[in-house]
């Protein structure tokens, strides 16, 4: 299958990275800008002549004028993927119409390593190649079908939410630099925080729950059980949860934009 991306930036790029080795797909991009990539640069007219999958992998402002771009052109066949927060599928057939088979996804950047969560949803679930896409996706992580209006949550939770976590690390990471170690030092031991956390977790989330995973490294009268008092005495649960609504919100009001 020939894939092409419209606009090549960070997602699109880090799509690209995840599936760059599957033998059968082939690639292509447009960008108004030609970038210092592998792939070749076409048109939007050869991009969408060549493409069996048109990824539009451009920001929510942008969308209305590639939609506009593709309205005119052949489309019959080609699946249109759209990964663009808070434009839902029926904004998108209202440009290309009802019979131009959509899938609208929402992955994180994790994609370019194959670990992505991704939202799934389409409004032409018994086409082969929608299915074909659906399998693909599943390469690149794990890929969750849930119905469109659940996306502006699941955005906020895991399309958003590594930078939430990444600005909680990073509290970490001011605090220790107070060990005058080399940056890169830092870095590394929040790497290595960050995975053996992980890796507790996920050893055993089957049997234990996150509640009991914390009262298992938290000792009567510790200093874990000190700062957790903190974390909860200030309501920090309350406050990740707002962060997280914000985003949602925000997710909300751009779905509302024309
Ligand atoms: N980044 C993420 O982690 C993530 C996760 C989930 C979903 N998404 C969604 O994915 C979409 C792309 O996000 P991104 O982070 O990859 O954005 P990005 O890095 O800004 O990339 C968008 C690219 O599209 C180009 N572009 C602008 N207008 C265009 C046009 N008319 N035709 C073709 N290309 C055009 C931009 O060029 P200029 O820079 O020159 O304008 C830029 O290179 C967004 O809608 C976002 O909601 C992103």
């Amino acid at each position: 299958m020939n894939y092409g991306f419209i606009g090549f930036g960070h997602l699109a790029t880090a799509i690209y990275q995840g599936l760059k080795n599957e033998k059968d797909i082939h690639f292509a991009y447009f960008d108004p800008m030609r970038k210092n990539v592998e792939l070749p640069f076409l048109q939007p007219e050869e991009l969408t002549a060549f493409a069996d999958v048109i990824f539009l992998t451009v920001k929510p402002q942008d969308v209305v004028s590639v939609l506009e771009q593709l309205r005119p052109l052949r489309r019959e066949g080609k699946i249109i993927v759209s990964p663009v927060a808070g434009k839902s599928i029926a904004f998108i057939e209202n440009y290309l119409g009802k019979d131009q088979p959509i899938v609208r996804i929402m992955p994180n950047l994790a994609i370019a390593y194959k670990k992505s969560v991704t939202a799934f949803a389409t409004h032409h679930p018994n086409n082969e190649n929608v299915n074909e896409i659906y399998r693909v996706l599943t390469k690149l992580g794990k890929v969750v079908k849930i119905d469109e209006n659940h996306f502006d949550l699941f955005t906020s939770v895991f399309g958003s939410g590594p930078a939430f976590i990444l600005a909680f690390l990073n509290v970490f990471r001011n605090k220790i630099r107070e060990f005058n170690l080399p940056e890169s030092e830092i870095d590394e031991l929040l790497v290595q925080l960050t995975e053996g956390t992980l890796s507790y977790f996920s050893e055993n989330h089957s049997r234990c729950s996150i509640e009991e995973l914390i009262r298992n490294v938290t000792s009567k009268g510790g200093t874990t059980e000190a700062g957790l008092n903190y974390f909860y005495e200030h309501q920090m649960d309350r406050l990740i949860e707002g962060v997280l609504e914000a985003a949602k919100n925000r997710s909300i009001e751009m779905s509302k934009m024309s």
